[in-house]
């Protein structure tokens, strides 16, 4: 375009020269530095009269400026009007002079070619914030977790607009890499995630042009990562070993024990529980796969029954424990209580504990046997022990045994 204009100038050489015209076939170039201040020199434009002589009655202005420059009406010297800004102007700007002569009728003009030198006055600007990001633990080793971009306004002179990318900050065990590529920041994973090491960074990431030179304009900014837990872990029982000591007797469908296992993730997937068929091929236990609920599903015959009971979450591994369920006769218990003599209908002792110590629900406790058989009697609905309607004589006879039978479903 340049080089066209020149052309065409060139072209234009007038036969016959009338009124006043600039010296340079008015055309001029001048160069001058970005944020240079007013009064900065640019160039000095002359123009001749007729008689092809400079003259101190030719007077100069300018037109198409745009309140940048202005021009010393006697000399043709042109200045800086207001401090030069390229980003806010073009890199070159072209502005005409005119000059004029009291008595010529014609008007000389003449076309300033101006370029603005680029300075690195800007600074690079971050865009698209904010940077935050989720990943999961399981994110692989050099994959993109995200891209920063900042944006410079200066020319590519000089790199001037090149930004370079860095971190600078945050970046524990050098755990992300960034690379500056296609005028992004890329960042990937450069070691492997621990989500109960770490779950969030904050990484200060720089961005500096001059591609990234000392003298160059730097801007910062975070970038957040959130690290997502990921289903790595299985679940595991509280306890490995149940042992469970049971009534041969327990009817089907009793809960005999409950078993717990939790999944190691916070995720806390769900466990499912389930018997190690093979380990009681014969079923004589189920369990509740969500709750862990295990009891009796059939009527025990032997006295020991071993089994494995299995916790599985997701799709990892099942957790194993075990369970010994004893089947048999409790062993039998001995309480000693005392009463006070001369009280009828008193209270000796409250039998309903023993409703879980030999686990059985709502049983019928009866007296067996007993020393003086009518002195004692059991309140079926309140489940005491207690004394009859005759009180007690200590002097007379101060101890009893009382042999009291606990019948369960009919069965003891
Ligand atoms: C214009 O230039 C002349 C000659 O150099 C000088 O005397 C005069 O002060 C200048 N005028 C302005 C307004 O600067
Ligand atoms: C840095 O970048 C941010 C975001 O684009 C911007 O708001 C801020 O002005 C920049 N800092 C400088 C010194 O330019
Ligand atoms: C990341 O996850 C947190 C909660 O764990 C949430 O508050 C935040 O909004 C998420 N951020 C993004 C960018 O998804
Ligand atoms: C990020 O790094 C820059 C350059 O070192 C520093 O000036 C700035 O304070 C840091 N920002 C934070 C939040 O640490
Ligand atoms: C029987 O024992 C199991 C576990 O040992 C217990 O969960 C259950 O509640 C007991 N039943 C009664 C009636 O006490
Ligand atoms: C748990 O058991 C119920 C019924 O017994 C069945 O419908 C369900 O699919 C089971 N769930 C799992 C997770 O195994
Ligand atoms: C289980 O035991 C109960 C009570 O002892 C009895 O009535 C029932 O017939 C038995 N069931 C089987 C299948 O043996
Ligand atoms: C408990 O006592 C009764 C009656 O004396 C007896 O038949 C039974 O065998 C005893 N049970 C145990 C486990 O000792
Ligand atoms: C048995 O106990 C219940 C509840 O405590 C009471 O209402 C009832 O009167 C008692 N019966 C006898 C015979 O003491
Ligand atoms: C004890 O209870 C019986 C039956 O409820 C009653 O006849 C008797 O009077 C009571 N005796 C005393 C001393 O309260």
């Amino acid at each position: 375009m340049l080089n066209l204009l020149l052309f065409l100038l060139a072209a234009y050489t007038p036969s016959v020269i009338e009124g006043v015209y600039f010296t340079n076939s008015g055309f001029y170039q001048a160069k001058v530095d970005e944020s240079s201040p007013p009064g900065t020199y640019v160039k000095t434009v002359q123009a001749l009269d007729q008689s092809g002589n400079p003259s101190d009655q030719i007077t100069y202005s300018l037109t198409k400026e745009n309140g940048w420059y202005k021009i010393n009406s006697t000399s043709g010297v042109i200045t800086v009007a207001k401090t030069l800004d390229r980003e806010e102007m073009a890199d070159t700007q072209s502005f005409d002079a005119l000059a004029t002569k009291i008595g010529e009728s014609q008007a000389g003009t003449a076309t300033i070619y101006c370029t603005v030198l680029d300075l690195n006055d800007n600074y690079p600007q971050f865009e698209n914030l904010p940077y935050q990001v989720n990943i999961s633990e399981n994110t692989k080793v050099g994959e993109v977790v995200i891209e920063v971009s900042a944006s410079d306004k200066d020319s590519s002179d000089n790199h001037n607009n090149e930004v370079y990318y860095k971190i600078v900050g945050g970046n524990t065990e050098g755990t992300f890499e960034i690379a500056t590529r296609n005028k992004k920041g890329i960042i990937a994973l450069s070691k492997p995630l621990d989500f109960k090491v770490s779950q969030k960074y904050y990484l200060n990431v720089t961005a500096t042009d001059e591609s990234g030179a000392p003298t160059g304009n730097q801007n910062w900014t975070v970038v957040t990562i959130g690290v997502i837990d990921a289903d790595d872990l299985a679940a595991t029982f509280s306890k490995f070993l149940y042992p469970v000591l049971i009534n041969v007797n327990t009817r089907r469908g009793r809960e005999i024990v409950r078993v717990h296992a939790e999944d190691q993730d916070s995720l806390q997937a769900p466990v499912s529980y389930a018997i190690f068929r093979a380990s009681d091929p014969e079923e004589y236990f189920k369990i509740n796969n969500i709750t862990g609920s295990i009891s009796v599903n059939r009527n025990l015959t032997r006295d020991s029954y071993p089994f494995i009971v299995t916790a599985k979450s997701s799709n990892h591994p099942a957790a194993f424990a075990l369970v010994v369920v004893n089947a048999g006769a409790m062993p039998n218990r001995t309480f000693e209580a005392s009463v006070m003599e001369n009280e009828a209908n008193t209270t000796v002792f409250d039998l309903k504990p023993l409703e879980q110590y030999f686990n059985v629900s709502d049983p019928i406790f009866q007296i067996h046997q007993s020393d003086e058989g009518d002195k004692f009697f059991i309140n079926g609905t309140s489940k005491e022990l207690k004394v009859g309607a005759q009180a007690l004589d200590r002097e007379e006879r101060d101890k009893y045994t009382v042999v009291v039978e606990l019948l369960s479903n009919g069965d003891n």
